[in-house]
């Protein structure tokens, strides 16, 4: 752990370098951090939205322009069934708590996946505060919810056959553009870096597409431990990346 002063240095070194347009972040461990505690894993989810509330305010303090993070995916539904209720409540207890600071600091709220699975208790606040938070333009926070990658290239896949079908899609307009325009992530910037806690070395169908082209940094911190320190270690990682997009380092070099 560092100091309050050399937090504050890395603080103003990563604020002053350029930051990524667009951070996502794999939140796990919470369920470790619990057992090493001998703690319930719902106890480990719940320190787990305190740090999702540090990460996001220190995101918007360093002026982080969009950050996705993956709360719930597709496949978490298979949890046992008092687990998966637990998270459903942290995430209704989040969206109530966190409504004040998401509106007074300019936040947007997005959220992509298959959001008509959620319980009423979370998808009432959640496009409530989606709704009241729509002109905020100083960072968009979205949570992934009920969220899978390949989920949302079929979901594409259909919107481009419905939009091939109807006339709106010639055969030969279809590329990246028009599929990024069918994704639920429309609209955010381009993903740069993913972060991935607790030492698991997987993708886990987040964020397939967007990957592509993304920088990823493995932390071995469990998501309950993770805070701005870790999040700042994080982005110094990233900036110290070369991002050559399938050129040489010369030609990088060149165009800078
Ligand atoms: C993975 O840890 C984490 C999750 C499945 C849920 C993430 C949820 C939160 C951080 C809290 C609620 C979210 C918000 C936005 C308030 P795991 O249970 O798979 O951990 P394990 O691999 O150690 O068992």
């Amino acid at each position: 752990m560092l100091t309050e002063l050399e937090l504050a240095h890395l603080r103003a070194e990563v604020a002053a370098r350029p930051l990524p347009r667009h951070v996502g972040i794999i939140m796990d461990g919470n369920g470790r951090w619990a057992e090493q505690r001998s703690l319930p894993r719902l106890e480990g989810h719940r320190r787990g939205s305190d740090s999702v509330r540090e990460v996001t305010r220190a995101a918007r303090k360093l002026g982080l322009p969009a950050l996705t993070l993956y709360a719930f995916s597709a496949q978490n539904w298979q949890r046992p069934p008092d687990e998966v209720s637990g998270l459903m409540d942290l995430l209704r207890d989040y969206l109530h708590r966190e409504r004040p600071e998401i509106m007074d600091n300019g936040i947007r709220l997005h959220a992509i996946g298959e959001l008509d699975r959620l319980p009423a208790r979370v998808r009432d606040p959640l496009e409530e505060l989606r709704r009241d938070s729509a002109g905020n333009s100083d960072m968009v926070l979205t949570l992934a919810l009920s969220y899978g990658g390949r989920e949302e290239i079929v979901a594409m896949a259909r919107r481009v056959a419905e939009d091939a079908r109807a006339g709106a899609l010639r055969l030969d307009s279809i590329d990246a553009e028009a599929i990024e325009e069918r994704l639920w992530t429309a609209g955010l910037p381009p993903l740069e870096l993913v972060v991935r806690t607790s030492g698991e070395v997987r993708v886990s169908n987040f964020l397939l597409w967007q990957l592509a082209y993304a920088e990823i940094h493995l932390t071995e911190t469990l998501w309950p431990d993770f805070g701005e320190e870790a999040l700042l270690v994080a982005l110094d990682d990233f900036q110290q990346r070369e991002r050559r997009f399938g050129k040489t380092s010369a030609q990088t070099r060149r165009a800078r």
